[in-house]
């Protein structure tokens, strides 16, 4: 078994072990991730079973090494590709986090790695309220720019503090929302689309907006676990995360 960074000739046979494991992977996504930090795939007498990725997310101390990926082709599984992917990504980086899967050797790998789990993220969905304006776009107020930036590129519209991405014409995904009053911004994001569009995001448990959005026509669809080393401290204004990237 050999690990290597992924190029994009990767793409196409790291979207296909991703799809195996429900996830989607698309192009400007892995590019980020390779850019930001780094994406590893796991080779096996030259052929592609396994990839991970990495991506440094700023903090006080320094940065935390959030795992974005891991996913190892099902007939590969068991064997320790996963562990040893794991292992090479959070080389040298002692603060680590990641969102975990309900998958049965997920949890037991980011344990041995040394993340706990610490709290769930619920993946919410629900109308949009219509009746105003669609938002118009504003300089990000906070750090992750590059992030924020990258999701810009691809024609999501950027607020002061959150970050929404139109998917057709009835889906919408709010990203990600930094902010001392996130149910007062995310009112605001939900009454700027039209009522027909479905709207998806995921909130940290110990977030009081989860509870907003249970309240104003949302329900939780799924969750998966936050694991992270104890000295990760989660900043208490960043209200909607994108699980796989905080
Ligand atoms: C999760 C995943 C990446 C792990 O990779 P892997 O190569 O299969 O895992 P490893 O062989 O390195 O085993 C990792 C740990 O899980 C345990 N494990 C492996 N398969 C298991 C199973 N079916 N049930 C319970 N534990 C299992 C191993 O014993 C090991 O634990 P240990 O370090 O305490 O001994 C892989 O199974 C996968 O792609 N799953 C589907 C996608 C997914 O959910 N990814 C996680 C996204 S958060």
């Amino acid at each position: 078994m050999t690990l290597r960074p992924a190029t994009t000739a990767d793409d196409e046979v790291v979207a296909h072990i991703a799809a195996l494991g429900d996830a989607h992977t698309p192009p400007h996504y892995l590019a980020y991730v390779r850019t930001a930090g780094r994406l590893l795939v796991a080779e096996d007498h030259g052929r592609v079973v396994g990839f991970g990725g990495v991506v440094p997310v700023p903090d006080a101390e320094g940065s935390t090494a959030m795992v974005t990926d891991l996913f190892v082709h099902p007939e590969a599984r068991g064997r320790g590709v996963g562990t040893q992917l794991l292992g090479e990504l959070l080389a040298g980086n002692p603060r680590r986090m990641t969102c975990s899967s309900s998958h049965p050797a997920a949890l037991p790998a980011y344990v041995r790695a040394g993340m706990e789990p610490r709290g769930t993220v619920h993946y919410w969905r629900g109308p949009a309220f219509g009746g105003a304006a669609p938002a118009m776009p504003e300089p990000w107020a906070h750090d992750r720019v590059d992030l924020v930036g990258s999701w810009a590129e691809h024609g999501a519209i950027v607020r002061a503090d959150s970050v929404v991405e139109r998917r057709g014409a009835t889906v919408a995904v709010v990203q990600r929302v930094v902010s001392e009053t996130p149910e007062r911004e995310v009112e605001q994001l939900l009454r700027g689309l039209p009522a027909d569009v479905e709207v998806t995001l995921c909130v940290p448990d110990w977030q009081p907006l989860g509870r907003w959005l249970s309240e104003h026509g949302f329900t939780s669809f799924d969750h998966d676990l936050w694991c992270a080393t104890p000295d990760v401290m989660p900043d208490p204004m960043l209200a909607v995360v994108n699980p796989g990237l905080w």
